[in-house]
């Protein structure tokens, strides 16, 4: 008998339930009646606690198109694995009890950065780990697209559609806020599909002058409105220029509600005119997976299952050049996917007219 754990780790995406059914309708065709499977509750939580439940074949039926995770997912930072939980826990000794205890031959992780950084440590103390991209962000290191980004991109572009016609009719200059502290990987796709005339992502430090500059500049030929697509991380140069320490304070003392209200009180004051701040928030990560997202989980969770066959551990299942592979998770862990300023999709977007705000 072949006895297997899933937990889904980290915030969710749409397409959680569709690599769980991937990796399980995967196992139960190669293995029929010789694999058990396991769903941990909340992610790491419930493998520190021994939470979980003992999974059947219809438990992973009509996942396809629902989004969430039917585990449920809880964020469980990697920084804090080695400190001990109030009670005094060890959350490293305690997962790996857990394992050993159930007599678990895998652990399959789907999670984002920490949570394979997490994946990582538990394989470098000996357990048996797959793990499995998951992010809206797209920015784990190794795979060319994580599974949710997709998803997450024909949300942000209908928000944005959506904008462009209320913003044309009056002639108004909107910001589109949306996810992503650290890469613009979402921002910059749906930006681009969305028609904004403005993107600015953490990867490209803006100048504010620069954006109200493009801004006056499209009014003098006629365009009254102006899209502005805003990564949440967006930093300007200056805030760029500072150290890690210099800029977290700077940030704590921000007036505005974050760097869209910023930009747009910013604009106002130069010059008089009224700025519209949307901000799609969580709904990037909610409903339905698209159908590209459907198919990359369930090529993910099908190559996983075939993995845990060979005994091919260590390793986060990864899709590169539309080959789906595997990539040490020791290379994942830690390193973050970013946009490159002078990769051709960027040159591309500016030959189309649009400002990144450093012009
Ligand atoms: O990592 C995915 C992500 O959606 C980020 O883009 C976003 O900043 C963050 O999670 C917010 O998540 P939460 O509110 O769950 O902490």
């Amino acid at each position: 008998m072949t006895r297997v754990g899933l937990l889904t780790s980290g915030g969710d995406c749409q397409a959680l339930n569709a690599t769980l059914r991937g990796v399980a309708k995967g196992l139960y065709n190669l293995y029929g009646d010789e694999v058990e499977l396991f769903g941990f509750i909340d992610g790491y939580k419930g493998l520190m606690y021994e939470d979980y439940r003992k999974m059947s074949p219809v438990d992973f039926t009509g996942l396809l198109t629902r989004g969430g995770t039917i585990l449920g997912s809880s964020r469980q930072p990697f920084k804090l694995m080695r400190e001990p939980d109030p009670n005094g826990l060890d959350k490293v000794e305690a997962m790996k009890y857990t394992y050993r205890r159930m007599r678990l031959d895998c652990l399959v992780v789907l999670g984002g950065n920490g949570s394979q950084k997490t994946a990582n440590l538990l394989s470098q103390e000996g357990l048996n780990v797959i793990g499995l991209p998951k992010t809206i962000d797209n920015d784990l290191w190794g795979t060319d697209n994580t599974f949710g980004f997709q998803s997450a991109v024909d949300i942000a572009t209908d928000v944005i559609d959506c904008i462009h016609t209320t913003a044309s009719s009056h002639n108004r200059i909107f910001i589109v806020e949306i996810m992503g502290h650290k890469t613009g990987w979402l921002t910059l796709n749906a930006g681009i599909a969305g028609g904004a005339d403005i993107i600015l992502i953490p990867e490209i430090p803006y100048n504010i002058d620069s954006i109200i500059s493009k801004i006056k500049q499209r009014a003098a030929h006629g365009n009254g409105f102006t899209i502005i697509a805003v990564a949440e991380g967006a930093v300007s140069q200056e805030v760029a220029a500072m150290d890690k320490k210099e800029r977290k304070k700077h940030l704590a003392k921000r007036k505005d509600p974050s760097v869209s209200y910023e930009i747009a009180r910013l604009i106002t004051e130069a010059t008089g005119r009224e700025v519209r701040v949307t901000v799609p928030g969580h709904m990037q990560r909610g409903g339905t997976p698209c159908p590209y997202d459907r198919v990359l989980s369930s090529r993910l969770g099908a190559t996983a299952a075939q993995m845990i066959q060979r005994g091919e551990f260590g390793v986060m299942v990864a899709i590169k050049n539309r080959v789906v592979t595997s990539v040490p998770l020791e290379e994942v862990a830690g390193k973050l996917k970013l946009v490159d300023p002078a990769s051709d999709v960027i040159g591309e977007a500016r030959l189309l007219g649009i400002s990144f705000g450093d012009d």
